[in-house]
């Protein structure tokens, strides 16, 4: 019998409480239990249990490189939040926030580390190698993808294909990464693990689509971050290229021009303004589009996958449960 949802939940919960991050010197340790006993959806190491289950062995097997990626995903948050000067995160002080930029770049430091400490208590039969390779590919497509994200709040002319490019990269590819570590150490063939990195690829795509959303139109509250970060800080997000796109040449040169303000004085009138457009633009519906298509493309790649219908519908009604989630 495989794990449902919740089961796989408490499970890594457990696993996880089990863990010390705290010791000495704190400076360098608290803020990583800190942002970590933040908790989150922990949707990443969810997803690397279920492709390690799917495949016949046993979720436990995979609890410590779901540990890395989670792990992973916090830091990865940890020095996000610095680049993007984010002051909250799960509705509570960003660390750098909380304690100070530098102390939040070199607990940042240590959790990659330890993220990498984890993938290695992976079990002795489980191929490290492969997850080390997995693992590196990953968090070097995070990084590119990062810079291409602030790369990106400098230029004007950013098309909707180098978007797509940079979510799969700083989200996607983790995501994707996620579910493969699982496949691997579940003792999937290439091609199988290959489509479950594909599934979560398209899945990721959708969910950066979808936060990109919730950052300019969800509810603060249950977002647990500041929303209109994205417009204050020039992103380009799915909104605004798709509202470029459809924008009068007036409206165009409006939305350019508010994307060039980087004054704090002005910083809520841009973001009203600029929410104003998108909604007169419509441009929320064509976000609601896009991530519907990457999520029927993910769900074409776990069609494929040969490994028996038990684990792939976990993996199914995991992905619908995160789409029908306003955070
Ligand atoms: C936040 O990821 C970063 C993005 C890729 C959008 P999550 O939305 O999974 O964050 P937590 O872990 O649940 O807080
Ligand atoms: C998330 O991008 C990507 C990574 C953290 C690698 P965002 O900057 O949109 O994530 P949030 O919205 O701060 O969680
Ligand atoms: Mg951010
Ligand atoms: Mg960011
Ligand atoms: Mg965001």
């Amino acid at each position: 019998m495989q794990k449902n949802q919740s089961q796989l939940e408490q499970f890594f919960t457990e696993y996880l409480e089990n863990q010390v991050f705290d010791r000495e010197p704190h400076t360098l340790y608290a803020p990583i239990d800190y942002i970590m006993a933040l908790g989150g959806k922990r949707l990443r190491p969810l997803l690397t249990l279920m492709g390690c289950q799917m495949f016949g062995r046993p979720a436990g097997d995979a609890l410590p490189a779901a540990l890395a990626v989670e792990v992973f995903h916090n830091f990865s948050l940890v020095h996000d939040d610095i680049m993007d000067e984010a002051p909250l995160r799960r509705g509570m002080p960003t660390v750098h926030q909380k304690y100070n930029a530098n102390t939040a770049i070199l607990s940042g430091d240590a959790m990659l580390i330890e993220a990498y400490r984890f993938l290695c208590q992976s079990p002795a039969d489980a191929s490290l190698p492969r997850l080390m390779h997995i693992f590196n590919h990953t968090a070097l497509e995070v990084c590119e993808g990062q810079a291409a994200d602030m790369d990106f709040e400098k230029r004007d002319d950013v098309s909707l294909p180098e978007y797509l490019r940079m979510i799969e990269q700083k989200t996607a590819a983790l995501i994707g990464g996620a579910l493969a570590l699982g496949a691997v150490i579940g003792g999937a063939s290439e091609e199988d693990a290959a489509h479950l990195d594909a599934f979560g690829r398209n899945i990721g795509i959708a969910f950066q689509i979808q936060d990109d959303l919730l950052d300019t139109f969800g509810d603060p509250e249950k977002f647990g971050k500041k929303t209109g970060g994205d417009i204050a800080r020039n992103k380009k997000t799915f909104l605004l290229l798709k509202a470029l796109e459809s924008a009068t040449p007036a409206l165009r040169q409006e939305l350019m021009a508010l994307y060039s303000e980087t004054s704090p004085a002005l910083e809520s009138a841009k973001i009203e303004r600029v929410k104003a457009v998108f909604s007169e633009l419509q441009t929320a519906a064509s976000a609601q589009a896009a991530k519907t298509d990457y999520q029927q493309r993910a769900f074409q790649h776990l069609a494929a996958i040969d490994a028996p219908e038990e684990g792939k519908t976990v993996v199914r009604d995991f992905a619908n449960w995160l789409f029908s989630r306003d955070v």
